[in-house]
């Protein structure tokens, strides 16, 4: 595609900013100090970085001369000596004003109890080994935050290897992977034949773990059903009907703890996450660690009304899915986003057996920018 301007115009000098109007009909405008942090011989050609030192110019920067073609845009700047030759096509592709403002909303697309029969299934044997296949898994994943991979060998390794398709593991205090079994003497509630409300993992971190892979090598006790609840589609409905009880929650950091005899793993967050663009982007939730409240007086009544009205959406019938992992599948899911569960289980019926690791969400990201951009160069 190119891109050709047909004016550019110096705005008065208080916005201190030039608009461009492109042949196209569309306008946008840049202000100078923007222009001059981003003029490409600030940038390391190998490394990209930037080098520039943003204070070696004054805020009153403006262009002296600007002049274009139908490749570049020039400018001749007040201070330094220094001329800046930028690619129409960049500056066209990094406008952020005017028409050219950037949806600035997520890849993420909710669903509630009728994802049931929906949720994307895909095969080991073609993960693992192809990456066009491995694209498709993921970009489903990101945009619904839960899949199944069928067809998992009965290993030890296949957890690990199928995350390590996408990126380096998350070790956290369970391990760099771990194993969800009913055991004698439990430092966690997942280790009982317990069942397990709805919740995400491990929000007690600094950074909880992005994707949670957990791999199923044995179900054949009676009960031990997975739930899962797309927490974004619920926080949206909260978000619409009940903005004030969704503002709180989105704004009180509330404890979570998990300790055991070798750690005490405390971090406050808030239980609903927005980006700064308003986008809901991560739900923080786990009855288990949350730990003894401590915000202010004044909210402290107000707080547990939004909690109960989010746990009672969370607990309703609307929203949930429930399926029975078998042997040999993999259950991956966006632990940020979407909450899951389990049903109490009876271990003297049968062996119930997962595999677990996590892959945090900017190494997932970060492949899935490579592989699409490395896929649709193929
Ligand atoms: C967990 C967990 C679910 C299950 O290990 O974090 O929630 O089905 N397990 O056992
Ligand atoms: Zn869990």
């Amino acid at each position: 595609m190119s891109y050709k301007l047909e004016k550019v115009e110096l705005l008065d000098s208080k916005k201190k900013a030039l608009k461009t109007f492109w042949a196209n009909g569309k306008t946008s405008s840049f202000h100078y100090l923007w222009l001059r942090d981003n003029c490409p011989t600030n940038f390391h050609p190998d490394t990209k970085e930037s080098f520039f030192d943003l204070l070696s110019v004054s805020e009153n920067i403006h262009p002296k001369n600007v002049d274009f073609d139908n490749e570049n845009l020039n400018i001749d700047w007040s201070e330094g000596e220094h001329r800046s030759t930028f690619s129409l096509a960049w500056l066209y592709e990094h406008a952020y004003s005017g028409d050219l403002q950037k949806d600035q909303s997520t890849s993420y697309v909710s669903w509630s109890k009728d994802f049931a029969d929906k949720v994307p299934r895909v095969d080991y044997n073609k993960v693992i080994s192809d990456d066009s296949a491995l694209l498709d898994w993921m970009q489903a994943l990101d945009k619904f935050g839960l899949t199944i991979v069928e067809n998992m060998p009965d290993t030890e390794e296949a957890v690990s290897d199928t995350a390590s398709r996408i990126s380096f593991l998350r070790k956290t205090n369970f391990g760099t992977t771990f194993d969800v079994q009913s055991k004698p003497k439990p430092i966690n509630l997942a280790y009982t034949a317990m069942a397990l409300p709805l919740h995400t993992d491990l929000c007690n971190q600094e950074l909880p773990p992005g994707y949670q892979f957990l791999h199923c090598l044995a179900n054949d006790s009676e009960g031990g059903e997975s739930i899962y609840v797309d927490s974004l589609r619920v926080m949206e409905d909260m978000r619409k009907d009940a903005p004030e009880k969704f503002q709180l929650l989105a704004e009180t950091a509330i404890p979570f703890r998990f300790h055991d005899d070798s750690c005490d793993i405390r971090h406050h967050h808030t239980i609903i996450n927005l980006d700064s663009f308003g986008n809901i982007i991560e739900l923080k939730y786990n009855d288990h660690l949350a730990d003894v409240f401590d915000m202010s007086e004044d909210i402290m009544y107000d707080f547990y009304l939004a909690y109960r009205d989010l746990m009672r959406r969370f607990k309703g019938p609307d929203y949930k899915i429930k399926l029975k992992l078998n042997a040999g599948d993999m259950a991956v899911f966006d632990n940020r986003r979407v909450m899951h569960g389990r049903d109490e289980f009876k271990p003297n019926t049968g062996r119930r057996h997962l595999r677990g690791c996590y892959v945090d969400r900017s190494e997932f990201e970060s492949r899935l920018r490579v592989l699409a951009k490395s896929t649709s160069n193929a």
